[in-house]
């Protein structure tokens, strides 16, 4: 049987990384977890460590900004995947200068893990969030680092719970905000399919220097065909308010940063249409890995509004 790559991830006591490191030892790769000194502090982190390490996760003492510990992990193994928050992208300099430095690692997952950097169309308006993750790319490329990139466009916990409607937590019941026409198609996929989607790829030849799309089946949808799904579930035709792109540009211009960020999402994904706008298989260094593993089995938007139904 082929050996199973080992794997470093960075992050692992985060939202996403946790199930990164969870789908790693599923996928029964040798596992490990940079973790820092002042993780332990916290009650739900120390909780998590406990679920890590039952799992099989092996734990290394480190931190991104300590060149030593970042040495020492990187050499034990084949693979690192890093899922620091969007804040600390560029934290993540160090690190690809030990990478490149140790040569012999197969494959570098960076933290971006959203919407392509180099396809959003919403410049000078996201205060750096996309500019930092596109310096990272570049900065991969440049350094000759073997790599994938996951573009999983919005996690189903992000703005899905409420059926994007701003400030609210859970989905309406009479009356529902709809940014532009509501046709323009965005991507939810829930976190821990992205981490099975990611674990997927690191060892496949076909994802080596690719960006890996996910527009899984029964999870792109429009905001109309999103109301339409939830009114369907509910068995109720709900109250319908347009919001046109002026008046939403206007909006996010009105609020300050960084409450106007999840404003400047809604506008890049269901007015500009930057997770859809584009063709996968056109871009020449995409591929479409929700066609890649058809054998993953994933959470649709569907199910997922069924378990907000209460
Ligand atoms: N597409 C979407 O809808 C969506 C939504 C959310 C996030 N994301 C993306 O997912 C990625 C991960 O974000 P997240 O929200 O999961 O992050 P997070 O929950 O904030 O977790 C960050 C992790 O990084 C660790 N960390 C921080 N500084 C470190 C350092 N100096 N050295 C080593 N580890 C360090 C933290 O460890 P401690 O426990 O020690 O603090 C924690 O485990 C980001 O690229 C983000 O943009 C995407």
């Amino acid at each position: 049987m082929e050996e199973k790559s080992k794997v470093l991830i960075i992050g692992a006591t985060g939202f996403l990384g946790f199930h990164l490191a969870q789908a790693s030892c599923n996928f029964s790769h040798p596992t490990f977890a940079l973790i820092r000194d002042s993780t332990s502090s916290s009650s739900t982190k120390l909780d998590k460590l406990r679920a890590l390490s039952d799992a099989g996760v092996q734990f290394l003492k480190g931190s991104l900004d300590d060149e030593a510990s970042l040495m020492e992990a990187v050499n034990q193994v084949d693979v690192v995947i890093c899922a620091v928050s969007s804040k600390q992208a560029l934290d993540q300099k160090l690190l690809i200068q030990i990478i490149k430095q140790n040569g012999s690692i197969k494959r570098f997952i960076p933290s971006e893990f959203g919407l392509d950097p180099d396809k959003v169309q919403i410049s000078n308006m996201d205060y750096d969030f996309y500019a930092r993750k596109a310096e990272i790319r570049r900065l991969v490329e440049a350094e000759g680092i073997p790599y994938t990139i996951i573009s999983c466009n919005f996690f189903m916990s992000y703005l899905l719970p409420s059926l994007v409607q701003p400030g609210m937590k859970i989905p309406p019941r009479d009356k529902v905000t709809i940014f532009g026409d509501g046709n323009t198609k965005g991507v939810f996929v829930k976190v821990s399919d992205v981490a099975d989607f990611t674990i997927s790829s690191l060892d496949d030849p076909r994802t080596l220097n690719k960006v890996v799309y996910l527009r899984p089946e029964g999870n792109v949808y429009s905001l109309n065909e999103l109301v339409e799904i939830w009114e369907c579930k509910i068995g109720k035709k709900l109250e319908k308010n347009y919001v046109s792109e002026e008046e939403l540009l206007k909006k996010i211009e009105e609020t300050p940063y960084p409450d106007n960020m999840q404003l400047i999402f809604i506008y890049s994904a269901f007015i500009k249409g930057d997770q859809t706008y584009f063709d996968i298989e056109a871009s020449s260094n995409g591929v479409d890995g929700s066609k890649l593993y058809p054998q993953l089995k994933h959470t649709t938007i569907s199910e997922f509004l069924d378990t907000l139904l209460e």
